[in-house]
């Protein structure tokens, strides 16, 4: 058994883009744009970065919602890449995706019991068994059982996402992805939410993929973190490495933005200011560097030339030309950027 139950290489997901009377191919939305990472059994992995980045399309991609243009995708050691109805149907016993509106992903017609019935139904256990199993279900997710009795509308959005969180581990899933599970819930809500995950996961011996745009929560739930910029992966490392010392403009720029809470942290934080502009088009990225048009740092081999992932200081990878050593003339006269990286000390709450 490998380790890794998740590996995502070189993917890609072109939007066409059409216009004209006759609807021609003009060009592509490049949402997802030569990928790769692994998941290992049991961990954590998250995905972060600015909106429209690509991380909700990565997700679904790996479900099956949306199918692949270019490279692979393998869980536990199968190519999942593209898989026919019934296997998709056999992939989410295994994968299963909890999304951020957790009013939407319930039908507003159906009972909560109804609702946890279908997949106990479709994995074939016993109508005897149902309502019980259900009972189990909602305990463990934190809620009255007396609660399978209501429609989503007697529901909060916190209690509408622990039935979402409860349908997802219902069949028993070895990697859940939750795209922004805590995002349209109130701060005190999404500690809870967030906890619950933590226990779940430890019971469960889950895997996840974590999606958000909130970096404190990072800090406490992953493991290891990828920071996505138009498609692309622009660093990976472990989290705590990450925030102590990122390395990629983009991810000090996005620490950066994160209040500070001590004297200490103040004196560490990364130098730069606010990310500035808005994120460019992913129907027209930038030629080079896709984060040239935005880094304090650019240089014009930035402009010109891709740039792909390094690796830095035996730990982490960042998609930056300051760590590639035959660029290194063009950094001369730039602040280093390795010392302007964070030492960030304490953990967020
Ligand atoms: N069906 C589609 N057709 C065309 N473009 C799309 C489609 N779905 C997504 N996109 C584009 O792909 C890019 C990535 O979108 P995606 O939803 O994956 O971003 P995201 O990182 O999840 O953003 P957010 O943080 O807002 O959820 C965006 O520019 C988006 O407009
Ligand atoms: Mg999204």
């Amino acid at each position: 058994m490998s380790e890794s139950l998740l590996e995502v290489r070189n993917l890609e997901k072109y939007f066409p883009i059409k216009s004209g009377l006759f609807q021609r191919t003009t060009g592509h939305v490049k949402a997802v744009d030569g990928v790769s990472f692994d998941i290992n059994r049991g961990e954590t992995l998250a995905l972060i970065g600015e909106s429209g980045s690509g991380k909700s399309t990565i997700a679904e991609t790996i479900i099956g919602l949306k199918s692949a243009t270019g490279g692979s995708i393998t869980f536990d050691g199968e190519d999942i890449t593209d898989l026919s109805e019934s296997e998709l149907e056999d992939l989410r016993t295994k994968v299963q995706m909890v999304f951020q509106d957790p009013t939407s992903s319930l039908n507003p017609r159906r009972t909560v019991e109804q609702t946890l019935e279908v997949p106990l139904k479709a994995r074939g256990v016993p109508r005897g068994e149902r309502v019980s199993r259900i009972v189990d279900l909602l305990e463990r997710v934190e809620l009255n059982p007396e609660h399978r009795h209501r429609y989503p509308h007697e529901l909060s959005g916190g209690q509408k996402q622990r039935i979402n969180i409860a349908r997802a581990i219902s069949i028993e899933p070895e990697l859940l992805i939750l795209d922004e599970p805590t995002s349209a819930l109130d701060v005190s809500v999404q500690a809870k939410i967030v906890r619950l995950l933590d226990d779940l996961q430890e019971e469960f011996d889950l895997t996840y993929l974590f999606i958000t745009h909130d970096l404190s929560l990072v800090r406490n739930v992953a493991e290891r973190t990828a920071v996505m910029y138009l498609g692309q992966i622009q660093e990976r490392a472990q989290t705590e490495q990450l925030f102590e010392q990122p390395h990629h403009p983009y991810t000090q720029a996005l620490l950066s933005a994160i209040p500070v809470t001590s004297d200490d942290e103040e004196a560490y934080k990364p130098q730069q200011d606010r990310l500035e502009g808005e994120i460019p088009s992913p129907e027209n990225v930038p030629t080079g560097c896709r984060f040239h048009t935005r880094c304090p740092y650019a240089t014009d081999v930035c402009e010109t030339d891709q740039v792909p992932l390094h690796a830095v200081d035996d730990h982490g990878e960042a998609r930056c030309h300051i760590y590639d050593p035959e660029h290194a003339d063009a950094f001369e006269n730039v602040p280093d950027v390795k010392t302007a990286a964070a030492v960030r000390s304490t953990p967020h709450e």
